[in-house]
């Protein structure tokens, strides 16, 4: 089930959201401690302002809530509550037999047993949620992993607690693929909130409609991207949506990622069949990998791995979606020779790419000792990036591979002042924005532009028929 959080000041306001969002839930949890006071004290309405499910739960400040109530008054309060059709009652671990205990059980509104921990993961979890559960009641634990071997001990909780009816939640940016992939945990619902959401946290929308989360079974097939950042990826929504399109009883979910180590066992206990990666593990999962492929080999950085017998392999997707866009212009022979600005890992690929198809490339780069690294491995030339100027109207094709001009920093560009003649075509492979200042320079000048967004959206079709074997399927949005 999707349950949707409930934090609104008003009974009216909270039955509104759930309107809203109806078509994305299952169930709601009334949050009483956000509820201005006249509005606790008629909480026994809500469930028939509702059509769905209701849990309640007051919660108190050392549990992440915002009860001002003595614990005397709040369960007088909840004892009141209930007295409406509520279907779940949230109550604390340590709250020992009580009348709101009593209560419950006269009307048969099911128990949920919570234990919260915004600090860590705590150690003897697993024996902790089989004590909440004694008492035949919903056990509920959500807790902070702190590294990715924490997320891996929450999806642990299934095999130790088989049959055991639990909510298993992990809170925080490394907690967000638990909140996806519940049902893997065997946590009977996942919290959503609605409209405004933090970095990481999902909104019951996009667990209904992107994730597709309630129609995950056990023959469901995990796949992923792990990096660090990772939550604000475009790939979730293209894989997710391609799987979809096709009919591919998969999910893709956003993997936080501390470890590369830990994440390797994760995904042979999950029986991944794949995964992307993304910075800053594109070198670090080499040594994890059986097999690879010529270009990641050369390039010497991996951004997909995929599950062959008894072994990982990794490919390297990056270098054929940055060269899908501009092969033709190679090909015909409009492209000759290259400018690539930047001599980091993505420049690698580019320029690996550009050569490997005769382009002739000259590297610019602020670390001169960088950018001579790349051109000996790939025999081109390199210059420092303060030069760029020598090279108005001598090149085909500009490819700019830095972070220089990268949202937030939407105003830089490196190769400021650089004197395009209009008959180059230019390639930023920055896609936030769309339109980096040195494109708009550049499209000022007539150039031809080329995208980032072009180069991650082949990439990702490439890593999808790496995935599934099917290609990408063309009928649908990527959202690209
Ligand atoms: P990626 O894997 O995305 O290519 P990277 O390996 O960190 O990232 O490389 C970043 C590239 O952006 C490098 O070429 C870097 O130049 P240095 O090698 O001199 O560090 C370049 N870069 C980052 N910030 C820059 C800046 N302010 N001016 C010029 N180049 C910059």
């Amino acid at each position: 089930m999707i349950c949707l959080t409930l934090s609104d000041s008003t009974l009216e306001s909270a039955a509104k959201r759930v309107k809203e969002n109806r078509d994305y839930i299952d169930i709601c949890e009334l949050r009483l401690d956000y509820l201005d006071e006249s509005e606790q004290r008629k909480a026994a309405c809500f469930p028939a302002m509702v059509d769905i499910p209701v849990i309640l739960t007051f919660r108190r400040p050392q549990d992440g809530g915002k009860c001002g109530f003595s614990e005397k008054i709040r369960r007088a309060m909840m004892v009141s509550a209930l007295e409406g059709d509520f279907k779940y009652v949230d109550i604390e671990e340590d709250v020992k037999r009580s009348e709101v205990e009593d209560k419950a059980r006269e009307k048969g509104v099911r128990i949920i047993r919570s234990l919260h921990d915004f600090e860590k993961v705590p150690e003897d979890i697993f024996s902790k949620l089989y004590h909440l559960s004694e008492k035949g009641d919903i056990a509920k634990i959500a807790v902070t992993p702190r590294s990715f071997q924490d997320v891996f001990t929450l999806f642990r909780v299934e095999e130790e607690l088989k049959g055991v009816d639990k909510i298993v939640i992990g809170m925080g940016d490394y907690g967000v693929c638990t909140r996806i992939l519940y049902k893997k945990l065997g946590s009977m619902l996942t919290f959503a909130s609605s409209d405004e959401v933090a970095p990481g946290q999902i909104s019951a929308e996009q667990l209904k409609l992107e994730y597709r989360a309630d129609q995950v079974n056990e023959r469901t097939a995990i796949y992923g991207i792990i990096g660090n950042p990772v939550l604000h990826s475009a790939s979730p929504m293209l894989h997710n949506r391609g799987f979809k399109g096709i009919n591919f009883n998969a999910i893709y979910v956003p993997f936080l990622v501390d470890n590369v180590r830990s994440f390797f066992m994760f995904a042979e206990y999950v029986k991944m069949r794949g995964f992307s990666v993304t910075v800053p593990f594109k070198v670090d999962v080499l040594s994890y990998l059986g097999n690879v492929t010529r270009e990641v080999k050369q390039i010497g950085s991996c951004n997909t791995v995929v599950r062959v017998p008894g072994m990982w392999k990794g490919i390297n997707t990056d270098y054929y979606g940055f060269i899908k866009p501009i092969v033709n212009d190679i090909e015909n022979g409009r492209i000759k020779n290259a400018l690539v600005i930047g001599a980091g890992g993505a420049s690698h690929a580019i320029v690996w790419a550009l050569r490997n198809y005769g382009v002739k490339v000259t590297i610019l780069n602020r670390t001169l000792s960088r950018a001579e690294t790349i051109a000996r491995i790939n025999l081109c030339d390199y210059d420092s990036i303060e030069n760029a100027g020598k090279y108005s109207g001598a090149v085909d094709l500009i490819v700019q591979t830095t972070s220089v001009g990268l949202y937030p920093d939407v105003d830089q560009n490196p190769i400021e002042g650089f004197k395009f003649t209009g008959s180059e075509i230019v390639y930023d492979i920055i896609y936030k924005p769309k339109m980096t200042k040195l494109l708009q320079e550049a499209e000022k000048a007539g150039c031809q532009l080329h995208f980032g967004s072009q180069m991650l959206l082949e990439q990702g079709k490439l890593q999808f028929e790496a995935f599934t074997g099917y290609h990408y399927p063309h009928w649908v949005d990527s959202g690209l």
